[in-house]
């Protein structure tokens, strides 16, 4: 296939020109593309240097698959030029997410969704990718129905600039100096702050509400109540959340753990005796999501679990799932 990765300069486009050779992706060509910035500026691909093109209306004759991570502004003006010029896009800003007409897919979940696809497929969010990677296998066998997440998510989710300012802010408050703030509205170094994205009238976060929307939309669950506080935190790389579900029926532990350990894609690290669960330095730089910390919720012994749910935002929160999609609609003939 004819590629484009715009973003590719970045830290989700630098791991997807990692992951798609990782997983051989079959590749003719590969365009990499991102502002006007690091035009003429050279990447390796397959060990060879390729040299990145601004992006523009006329980047897109000849491909067949472009892959966007270059923020809602940029796909909002080139994804449907990109369409139209006959590329498949796999998108991975919020723009489209939430139109109808546009599949959210995580291939372990709703794979389906991809059928029938006008050129352009959503990636989701990151902090749902992972969610419900670990809820949909159990919600197949005692349908899901309320769940309340809370999320420790790292700074590389929001871009390189952001894993700067955490390196820089640290060594100056260590210096005894006082840091400015400059990509978040305060210091995150040594901090933690309850705001990613902007706030609705609802007193939610655009994120919160992300989680919101888009797990209904990947699980087919419009019914579901579902409620999210999403919290930066001073972590480079991974998301951690705290989970609680509750179940239409009995969901026991152990039968948690069963369904989890043969779900695709999740792998169950969970023993409190050798303080064995999932934390971000450890799954930074994997593909699966983990889980750990399974436990009965006790304010609700007869349906409710809690749970430790953790995974690289850059690979399967982004770069990897945007690649699997691409993998499923040539599997499928869709593409
Ligand atoms: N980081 C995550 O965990 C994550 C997860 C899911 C989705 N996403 C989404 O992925 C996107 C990129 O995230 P990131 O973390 O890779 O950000 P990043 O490290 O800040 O990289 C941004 C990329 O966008 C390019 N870009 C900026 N303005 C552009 C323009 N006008 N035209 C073309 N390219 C432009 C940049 O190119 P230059 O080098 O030329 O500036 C760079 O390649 C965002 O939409 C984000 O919401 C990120």
């Amino acid at each position: 296939m004819d590629i484009a990765i715009v973003g590719s300069t970045g830290l989700v486009g630098q791991e997807l020109i990692n992951i798609l050779q990782q997983r051989r992706f079959p590749v003719t060509s590969i365009r990499l593309l991102a502002s006007d910035r690091s035009a003429g500026k050279k990447l390796l691909v397959r060990g060879e240097p390729v040299v990145v093109q601004e992006t523009s209306p006329q980047s897109f004759a000849g491909v067949d698959m472009a892959f966007f991570s270059a923020g809602s502004e940029v796909s909002h003006h080139f994804v449907p030029l990109a369409a139209k010029a006959g590329a498949v896009v796999i998108d991975n800003s919020a723009t489209f997410r939430m139109e109808p007409w546009v599949p959210l897919v995580v291939p372990e979940i709703n794979p389906d969704d991809l059928k029938g696809h006008r050129r352009i497929i959503a990636n989701p969010n990151c902090s749902t990718i992972q969610m419900v990677m670990v809820l949909y296998p159990l919600h197949k066998v005692s349908p899901l129905k309320r769940v309340i997440v809370d999320t420790y998510q790292s700074v590389s989710g929001t871009g390189e600039a952001a894993m700067e300012e955490l390196s820089q802010q640290t060594r100056t408050v260590l210096e005894g100096r006082e840091a400015t703030p400059h990509v978040y509205p305060h210091q995150i170094a040594f901090n933690l702050l309850p705001e990613i994205d902007v706030f609705f009238d609802n007193g939610y976060s655009r994120e919160e509400w992300k989680m919101v929307q888009e797990t209904r939309k990947i699980m087919h669950a419009q019914d579901l109540a579902i409620s999210a506080t999403c919290v930066r935190v001073p972590v480079y790389v991974g998301h951690s959340e705290a989970v609680h579900a509750d179940f239409t029926q009995l969901m026991t532990v152990e039968a948690a753990r069963d369904i989890l350990a043969e779900a695709p894609g999740v792998k169950v690290l969970d023993d409190p005796d050798v303080s064995l669960y999932p934390h971000p330095w450890a799954a930074a730089g994997h593909d699966n999501v983990f889980v750990g910390r399974i436990r009965q919720d006790v304010s609700n012994p007869t349906g409710g679990l809690a749970m430790w749910i953790v995974a690289d935002n850059l690979r399967k929160g982004a770069a990897l799932n945007a690649v699997q999609i691409g993998e499923t609609l040539i599997e499928r003939g869709w593409v």
